[in-house]
């Protein structure tokens, strides 16, 4: 079988591929053999691509610093089809997480990596509270100062709706870069309408004019801007690409300052330069504003530049965490040894 791979993973194009073509704006700017390109690259961009590695400058962690987020003995189910007779009456159960708990500081970053379908996704929706009620047991935290203003799920569906306590504020505090770029942007709202929207609800005293400069601001911070984009407030966003969208997706959260940011797969469509560059804005973010990030990734390069600790998941169950520098110098589960393996 012939492949054409198409990927920002250097990685994978060093272990897989026999030739390789690189593209930037457009043109074909390199071609040969892997091995030739990626020992002897000649253009700038393939040079630039390859001496971008996600950079470690994290913030040191503080002993004494406040859990932002806590999630303690959670376990979440979804409903599961039964066949034949039985399933006309009832709906059975599958449990995607297992009894999971963490733990995040305040200016800290968690990352969580995990096989796909091990349910790190449905973690992150169920921290946001995004879940139905009942699909969801254990307890989950979300305190900013002395002010704990959280969901706390109980056993029954009734006084489990009671105590989402998600007022505005925490909406605002805790925000989300989902996963999918592709289905989680709004196909009919323009990009001036997708990454003002928080504003709208969260500073409903900022006029129009003040919410576009707010707009052009967040988008230029994620590296999008006029200039390179005409009209770009009012594309929509089918009109980028899949990394372009997931910037508009980071930028969409920054906006209204949040302090905690859940980040699932935040670069997982971007080249390694735009990467490192998306990467280096959150640091700073968490430098200057006391950040909390959780964030959901495939790559070990993102852990290492960015997570304080790691936590490993796999059949929706925690199977390892610790510290960073621990957990990666000497992974236990044979998944993480694969994981780190892969990255050398
Ligand atoms: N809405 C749903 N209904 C039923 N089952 C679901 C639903 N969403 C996810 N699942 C199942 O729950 C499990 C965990 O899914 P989840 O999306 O959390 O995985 P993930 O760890 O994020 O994977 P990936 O790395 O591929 O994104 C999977 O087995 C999936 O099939
Ligand atoms: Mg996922």
């Amino acid at each position: 079988m012939a492949v054409l791979l198409i990927t920002h993973d250097l990685n994978l194009v060093r272990k897989f591929a026999d030739r390789i073509a690189v593209m930037e704006q457009g043109h074909l700017v390199e071609q040969g053999r892997v091995s030739e390109v990626l020992a002897h690259p000649q253009h700038a961009y393939t040079q630039r691509l390859l001496a971008s590695k996600p950079v470690r400058d994290v913030w040191p962690a503080q002993p004494e610093a406040a859990p932002m987020l806590k999630a303690e003995k959670l376990r979440i189910t979804y409903p599961k089809p039964l066949g034949g007779f039985k399933g006309w009456f009832k709906k059975g159960e599958f449990v995607a997480v297992h009894e999971a708990s963490l733990h995040l500081p305040q200016g800290q970053t968690l990352g969580i990596i995990g096989e796909s379908g091990s349910g790190k996704s449905t973690l992150a929706l169920a921290l946001l509270g995004l879940l139905p009620a009942g699909s969801m047991q254990g307890q989950v935290f979300y305190e900013r100062k002395e002010h704990i203003a959280g969901i706390k799920s109980a056993q029954s569906a009734t006084e489990n709706i009671a105590s989402m306590k998600f007022d505005t504020s925490l909406r605002q505090s805790l925000q989300v870069v989902f996963q999918d770029p592709y289905s989680s942007l709004s196909p009919r709202m323009t990009i001036e309408e997708i990454v003002g929207e928080g504003l709208r609800i969260h500073e409903p005293t900022l006029d129009a004019a003040q919410r576009q400069t707010r707009v052009l601001a967040a988008l230029q911070e994620v590296g999008l801007n006029e200039a390179q984009f005409p009209g770009l407030l009012l594309r929509y966003p089918h009109e980028f690409s899949g990394g372009q969208r997931q910037r508009i997706a980071i930028a969409r959260a920054l906006i209204v300052n949040p302090q905690t940011i859940i980040l699932d797969e935040p670069t997982s469509a971007l080249d390694v330069t735009i990467q490192q560059q998306v990467l280096t804005l959150l640091q700073k973010l968490q430098r200057e504003r006391a950040l909390s990030y959780l964030i959901i990734t495939h790559d070990v390069d993102v852990i290492r530049a960015m997570a304080h600790d790691v936590l490993v998941m796999k059949d929706g169950q925690v199977v390892e965490s610790g510290a960073v520098d621990a957990v990666l110098q000497s992974p236990q589960q044979a998944y993480t040894q694969q994981l780190v393996a892969a990255a050398q």
